[in-house]
């Protein structure tokens, strides 16, 4: 072989063969799979959730104005996912991204744990609502855009990693909605930006204060 080439398949090689350097950070696919590979420590999650207090307060009810977002009974994988997502800035709010970052929350194992905690924390207070008036719309559109994967009574779904939107406030899902549709919330997937773009001023509020009264397992309107 001539000797030019070997040198240029060592080099090859040696480049193949570079260790990781250790202080790399991990990607947001690979936290993430990380803190599922993790038996969460309830106990130790209480004691993560005391730097959560002062905005979702100490039953996870957020604030009924709608600013900061009820998180009690949310499920545990989609805790930690919105957790790992501000963290990577693939979720964008300036709080949660202080809160989530490493030098605040901690290692996945904090997200593994407080996630765990949050989901088991029991639903205490009272959603924010909106003013009533299309109740009725956003109860349709739900059903036939929304219900699909969220479930018939805003369930969510924890195997299938779908949030619970029954009973979260008003203000804050009127928000998500139009963050989606303004291009503010990246890690929403599709379809919800497509189905957001065909609904009006009605649709929006309405779908928002219909699941701001939603409780699982309790129906807010009567059956047709
Ligand atoms: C300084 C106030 C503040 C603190 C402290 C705080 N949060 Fe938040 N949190 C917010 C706000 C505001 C939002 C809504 C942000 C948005 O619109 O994206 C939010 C959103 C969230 C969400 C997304 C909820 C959803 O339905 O998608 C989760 C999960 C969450 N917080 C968990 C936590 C946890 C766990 C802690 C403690 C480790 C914590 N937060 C501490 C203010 C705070
Ligand atoms: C194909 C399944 C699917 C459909 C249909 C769907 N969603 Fe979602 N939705 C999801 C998933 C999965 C997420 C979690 C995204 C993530 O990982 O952050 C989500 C997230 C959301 C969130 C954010 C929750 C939070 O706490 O911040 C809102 C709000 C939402 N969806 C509303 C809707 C509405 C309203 C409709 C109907 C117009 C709808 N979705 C239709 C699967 C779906």
């Amino acid at each position: 072989m001539k000797r030019w080439l070997a040198l240029v398949l060592m080099a090859g090689s040696a480049l193949t063969a570079a260790p990781i350097e250790a202080a790399d950070p991990p990607t947001t696919s690979q936290e993430l799979h990380e803190v599922l590979t993790i038996a969460p420590n309830i106990n130790h999650g209480g004691r993560v959730f005391a730097a959560c207090v002062a905005c979702h307060g100490r039953d996870g009810n957020g604030q009924a104005q709608g600013d900061v977002p009820i998180i009690a009974q949310q499920h545990a994988f989609v805790i930690a996912k919105q957790l790992v997502d501000y963290r990577h800035a693939e979720r964008w709010d300036l709080q949660m991204e202080a809160v989530a970052s490493t030098h605040r929350l901690g290692p996945a194992r904090d997200i593994a744990d407080v996630a765990a905690y949050v989901a088991a924390l029991p639903r205490a207070g009272d959603a924010g609502l909106g003013e009533g008036r299309n109740v009725a719309v956003g109860a349709r559109v739900y059903a036939r855009d929304c219900a699909g994967c969220h479930g018939a009574d805003g369930e969510g779904n924890g195997v299938l990693r779908v949030p619970r939107l029954a009973g979260q406030h008003y203000r804050y899902l009127l928000r998500q909605l139009h963050d989606t549709v303004e291009e503010r919330r990246p890690n929403m997937p599709p379809p919800h930006p497509q189905l957001f773009a065909n609904l009006g001023v009605e649709e929006f509020t309405g779908i928002a204060d219909y699941l701001a009264r939603l409780h699982p397992a309790r129906r807010v309107l009567p059956a047709q």
